[in-house]
């Protein structure tokens, strides 16, 4: 059993080795860098438009990891808090991003969110996260917003996408990675007090195309995809969605 009773996930990246692989997924080049690049610019974009209707931002990241959203959020944000679980990646946001407010520990056993908050964003963590830790901790992010707050939320494992269809290929692949369906996501989110606003879909090739052929071609590919109009036929399908909700209520 853990500090916080849960099944492990929050240890995942307690030793220092764990968070430098996760950094260097991110290094220059890499089909995570390439993903974030496409993801990155709308990211800020709805939370600039966010900071104008509210006049101020205060963002909470939640499994703020290595401080990779908060380092870009600094652009858009008056304030910032990071809260993760693991002391090793706290240390890296902390560097990555000196401007923000960074907790360490557990939400939802200990009273780590100040508030209230404009905004929050949650990456990489739904998928990840097992299943009876998701929803308390997205009521908890809730109950620390402000009414109206804005949660963007990516799930970086959607299903059905090119890469869901790919594994399922017979042979093509011995292990399934973790998905999430959409219809899992919007279930959540209503649960947890909010109300999806908009949706956005990144990455349509999956990783196996990026090693196998000419990646500059396929990212080029993808960043086309993306946008309008195509995006409206092809969002659906990408790997890597990113959610626009409301809090309600
Ligand atoms: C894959 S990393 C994502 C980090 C960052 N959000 C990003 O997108 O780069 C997942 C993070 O969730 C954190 N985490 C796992 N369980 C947690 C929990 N219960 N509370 C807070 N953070 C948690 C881990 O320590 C890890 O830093």
């Amino acid at each position: 059993m853990t500090r916080s009773g849960w099944n492990g996930y929050e240890t995942r990246f307690a030793d220092e080795k764990r968070v430098e692989s996760y950094a260097r997924q991110y290094d220059e080049g890499s089909y995570d860098d390439h993903v974030w690049r496409l993801e990155r610019p709308v990211l800020l974009d709805v939370l600039r438009r966010e900071r104008v209707r509210r006049g101020r931002l205060r963002v909470l990241d939640f499994a703020c990891g290595t401080g990779r959203i908060l380092r870009a959020l600094e652009e858009v944000a008056d304030e910032l808090t990071g809260v993760d679980i693991s002391d090793e990646m706290t240390k890296r946001a902390a560097e990555a991003s000196p401007q923000a407010l960074i907790r360490t520990g557990c939400v939802l056993t200990e009273d780590l969110l100040a508030g209230p908050y404009e905004a929050a964003t949650v990456f990489r963590f739904l998928l990840n996260a097992p299943e009876e830790v998701r929803l308390p901790v997205l009521r908890k992010i809730r109950e620390h917003l402000e009414p109206g707050g804005l949660l963007v939320l990516n799930n970086h494992g959607h299903s059905p996408s090119l890469r869901s269809i790919a594994v399922r290929v017979p042979k093509s692949r011995p292990e399934r990675p973790n998905e999430l369906r959409h219809r899992d996501v919007v279930e959540l989110l209503h649960a947890s007090g909010f109300r999806v606003e908009a949706r956005r879909g990144f990455s349509a090739f999956p990783p196996v195309l990026h090693r196998n052929l000419p990646a500059a071609a396929l990212r080029r590919a993808d960043a086309v995809a993306c946008r309008t109009p195509l995006r409206k036929m092809t969002g659906g399908l990408m790997v890597e969605q990113l959610y626009m909700a409301r809090a309600v209520g």
